[in-house]
């Protein structure tokens, strides 16, 4: 039996932090109303000069070293990115370039948060076909780019960065099941609505959330899928070492953790400080796991995010 093994991860964080008191200097909010809602502390935010596949290259080269792999050895680069550098070509050709690799496949993946969910899901399919034998997987996003920094139930919510992941085809268990949805009735929760056409942008270029009904959906979905992704694999809740999350917010967060019974303890929780960072979130918060020793080889991972659309899903993982 083939898995797509996880060889190596990487991640990036852009240089400036901007702490909830740091925007309460500018508009009318306060580290206690940000915090107590959401958990979240602190994002990093790119410099002027700093484009997605800036960041997704970084994160790339991080998981390559960890993974042991040249670059030459990749077989499919995905981007998994609702912000590209430019409307087209796709990031993933731009990394693909930075990364002074060509000929292989490479694309973008837009289901914003839960982006990555799709990108991991995309590329596993890949390694069991045959069809690829190393993949590079990236989520990378800078939604300071796409907020109205004066819109405070919005601007707070969001950070950027990148993570990645180095897949390798392998007989040593990997990638064990996973699930994707979407339902495209919600769109109107949560959009950029903005249009280019004929030379002009048409409508608003920023984030337009109702917050509380994506709340709502997130608890649901979040926890259905990671029921399904478990019982597909024909495991149970209890066998599952590590939730890694995508980090939108700690109460979120916490209920999926509470539906399948299992305690903080066994959740990374990365949204204190890089706030929601959509498609980087879920492989930000898998490379500090890993990085700081909570993640061990061997150890179940339950992977889950949800974003716009909406679209959703669940990666069940032996690390
Ligand atoms: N600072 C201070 N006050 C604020 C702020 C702020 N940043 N933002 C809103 N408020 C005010 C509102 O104006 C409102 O004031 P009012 O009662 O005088 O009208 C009050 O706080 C309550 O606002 P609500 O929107 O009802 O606050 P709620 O408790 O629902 O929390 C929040 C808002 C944090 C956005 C919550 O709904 C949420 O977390 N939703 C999930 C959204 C999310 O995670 N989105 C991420 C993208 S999707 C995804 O990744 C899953």
């Amino acid at each position: 039996m083939i898995y797509s093994h996880i060889l190596g991860t990487g991640s990036y964080l852009p240089a400036q932090r901007v702490t909830n008191n740091d925007l309460a200097e500018r508009i009318d909010t306060s580290d206690e109303w940000i915090s107590t809602r959401t958990g979240i502390k602190a994002r990093h935010i790119a410099a002027e000069n700093e484009k997605t596949s800036d960041l997704a290259v970084e994160a790339a080269r991080r998981a390559l070293a960890a993974a042991g792999t040249d670059a030459e050895e990749i077989g499919l680069i995905i981007v998994a990115t609702t912000t590209p550098d430019m409307q087209f070509p796709s990031a993933a050709t731009m990394v693909q370039h930075k990364l002074g690799i060509n000929g292989c496949p490479a694309f973008d993946i837009q289901a914003v948060c839960a982006g990555f969910m799709y990108a991991l899901t995309t590329a596993d399919a890949y390694i069991r076909s045959g069809m690829a034998n190393k993949a590079l997987v990236i989520g990378a996003d800078i939604f300071s780019r796409i907020l109205d920094w004066n819109d405070r139930s919005t601007c707070v919510l969001f950070g950027d960065g990148a993570g990645a992941v180095v897949l390798s085809a392998s007989e040593q268990p990997g990638i064990l099941a996973s699930r994707l949805h979407a339902d495209g009735a919600h769109l109107d929760l949560l959009k950029v609505p903005a249009q280019m056409e004929n030379g002009r942008i048409s409508g608003s270029p920023f984030v337009k959330m109702d917050g509380q009904a994506v709340f709502k959906f997130a608890v649901k979905q979040l926890s259905a899928v990671a029921d399904e992704v478990i019982q597909a694999a024909s495991y149970t809740p209890e066998q599952v070492d590590w939730i890694v999350p995508h980090q939108a917010n700690r109460r979120i967060i916490e209920a999926t953790a509470k539906h399948l019974g299992l305690s903080m303890e066994k959740v990374i929780v990365t949204v204190d400080e890089h706030a929601n960072t959509s498609a980087a979130s879920i492989p930000l918060a898998l490379d500090s796991g890993i990085r700081n020793g909570k993640i061990r080889r061997g150890q179940t991972l339950l992977l889950e995010g949800i974003g716009g659309g909406f679209a959703w899903g669940a990666v069940l993982i032996q690390y």
